[in-house]
């Protein structure tokens, strides 16, 4: 049905009449899920690279959940919860930031830059604070210190522990990215070489302009 009416309105806009009544944002956003962690260069590649363009281009059809854990591990040991992260303590510092950085701004809007930032950066972690400075800075960095420090950054964790163990299928590596809570290989690797391209062929409102004049396969074939 959605896909009727879109056809029509594309049709109508072919014919060059007005097409006042649709914008970007008509329809339900596209849910881009991202399983990743703060230092692995595969996911600072997604992020910095596709992510973070796609988002300033098209932020209106979309809808991002960043899960920053990957292939850390909690270990229930002797001396209580331990935290163990594939590239070392600085990693698990670095998704604990961002899990707090995205607790405490919860919009998108406001956290997506601080994190675009810092994984843009040389180091990750050491810019952490002048990135949410310049991006967010409403909010202190001692709300971050005390959220990372304190109970909250741990029981963020473990959310977010629970969240990857939770995916089905279990994810294999990182990265790990789902359309509309649908992870396959050609999702992921069209995610990972064009998501402006994945996400204009997912979205079924009218197209945002940065999509240009291409009329996807995908709808004529449905
Ligand atoms: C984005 O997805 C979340 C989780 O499914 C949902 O709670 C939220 O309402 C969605 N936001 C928008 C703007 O669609
Ligand atoms: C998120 O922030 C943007 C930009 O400031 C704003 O337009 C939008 O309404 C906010 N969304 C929510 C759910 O607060």
């Amino acid at each position: 049905m959605k896909l009727l009416v879109k056809l029509f309105i594309l049709s109508l806009c072919a014919v060059g009449k007005r097409c006042s009544n649709t914008q970007a944002g008509d329809w339900p956003p596209v849910h881009i899920s991202l399983f990743y962690e703060s230092l692995c260069p595969d996911c600072r590649a997604f992020v910095v690279q596709e992510l973070c363009p796609v988002w300033m281009k098209m932020k209106e059809v979309l809808n991002i959940t960043l899960i920053p854990f990957g292939n850390a591990e909690i270990i229930q040991g002797a001396q209580g919860v331990q935290y163990w992260c594939q590239h070392g303590e600085e990693e698990c510092l670095g998704n604990m930031i961002q899990s707090c950085m995205i607790h405490h701004l919860k919009n998108t809007s406001s956290y997506l830059p601080v994190i675009c930032c810092m994984e843009s950066a040389h180091t990750v972690v050491a810019t952490a604070q002048q990135c949410l400075q310049d991006h967010a800075p409403a909010l202190t960095w001692e709300t971050i210190s005390d959220c990372v420090y304190g109970e909250l950054g741990s029981r963020l964790v473990q959310v977010n522990a629970r969240l990857t163990a939770g995916l089905e299928p279990p994810h294999r590596y990182v990265p790990w990215i789902l359309i509309n809570g649908v992870h396959s290989e050609d999702i992921q690797h069209h995610a990972e070489t064009d998501l402006l391209d994945l996400v204009c062929q997912t979205y079924t409102g009218s197209l945002p302009a940065v999509c240009g004049q291409r009329i996807y396969v995908s709808e004529i074939q449905a």
